[in-house]
């Protein structure tokens, strides 16, 4: 981190930037219903919803986890919404968000992921994406977050469209996929997917790379959902019109092909200070680098 003072003017900057420029990204959003536009794969007992519907509550114990997906394909567009982590001891407990062209993890697969990793009582999580195009992986990146998302909700976002796929949390974009310049061989563009979150037990390898268990006496552990919003092309067999027209939405207009000045001081501020892994910096596991990696966040 910047020195303490430095990082949090710049917070505050940064949140102030974000409160007066990101109206495009909070215009057009529409409510979804879970009843309406998911399905759930969990034991009654572990999928709960508050009275009034809106926020949803999944948990995992020693027999099961939960998650829920969407019922519909989308190819392009916003999905976002609001999450609180399980608190307290969480080592172990992943609480996953993606996007996937599959109802399982299919050999030809194309996947957006994020994942938060839990950790013990008062240790920080770290916040994981990755990027799979026909079941082929190895795109991880790692952040460290400047809150603790066991605390409050906040959102969590996927902007996607032919020329970038991009990770927000909150208003703030954490990483930048490219598909610009020139042609990216590995970005997912062609398949639509399906929206999935789950909770699930990865002690096998989440926490400090698998060296803290989970701790079952602390179950059941619950992750709180709410403020869904999908503003996309939903699919259609052969092909849905909203896809072969690219600038008829605005996630798909020349606005949301690459940051404005503002996200990219934001953005900047991130692979300053929270950037913990980022695979394109790791040579001894990709020799040569995938050639993505030269792909400039700021075009
Ligand atoms: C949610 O479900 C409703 C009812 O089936 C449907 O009309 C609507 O398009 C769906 N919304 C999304 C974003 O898929
Ligand atoms: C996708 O992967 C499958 C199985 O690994 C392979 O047979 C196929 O050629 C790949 N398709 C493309 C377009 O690369
Ligand atoms: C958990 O906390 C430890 C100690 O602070 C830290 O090294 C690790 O990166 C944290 N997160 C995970 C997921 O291991």
């Amino acid at each position: 981190m910047e020195t303490r003072a430095s990082s949090m003017a710049t917070f505050l900057f940064i949140a102030a930037l974000i409160a007066s420029s990101c109206s495009s990204f909070t215009a057009a959003q529409s409510k979804v219903s879970f009843d309406d536009n998911f399905s759930k794969s969990c034991p009654e007992s572990h999928f709960k919803t508050s009275e009034d519907g809106q926020t949803w509550y999944l948990s995992l114990t020693k027999d099961s986890g939960c998650g829920f997906q969407t019922k519909e394909r989308y190819r392009f567009g916003w999905f976002s919404m609001k999450m609180q982590l399980v608190g307290g001891d969480s080592a172990g407990v992943v609480t996953a968000y993606y996007m996937c062209s599959e109802d399982g993890a299919g050999p030809t697969r194309d996947e957006l992921d994020i994942e938060f990793l839990g950790n013990r009582t008062g240790q920080p999580y770290l916040i994981q994406t990755n990027v799979y195009k026909n079941g082929t992986g190895g795109r991880e990146m790692r952040h460290m977050l400047w809150f603790d998302p066991t605390e409050d909700f906040h959102f969590y976002s996927i902007l996607w469209n032919d020329h970038q796929i991009v990770f927000f949390v909150d208003k703030v974009p954490i990483r930048v996929y490219k598909n610009a310049d020139y042609a990216n061989n590995f970005f997912p563009n062609e398949k639509p997917m399906y929206l999935f979150s789950s909770i699930w037990n990865a002690d096998d390898w989440a926490t400090r790379g698998g060296l803290e268990k989970t701790d079952w006496k602390k179950a059941p552990f619950v992750s709180s959902y709410t403020d869904f919003s999908l503003d996309g092309c939903q699919w259609q067999d052969p092909y849905p019109e909203c896809v072969s027209t690219t600038t008829e939405n605005w996630w798909d207009q020349y606005d949301a092909w690459h940051l404005s000045d503002d996200q990219k001081m934001d953005y900047a501020w991130i692979g300053r200070n929270l950037v913990i892994y980022d695979y394109c910096k790791d040579t001894e596991r990709y020799p040569t680098l995938p050639e993505e990696c030269s792909l400039s966040p700021w075009a």
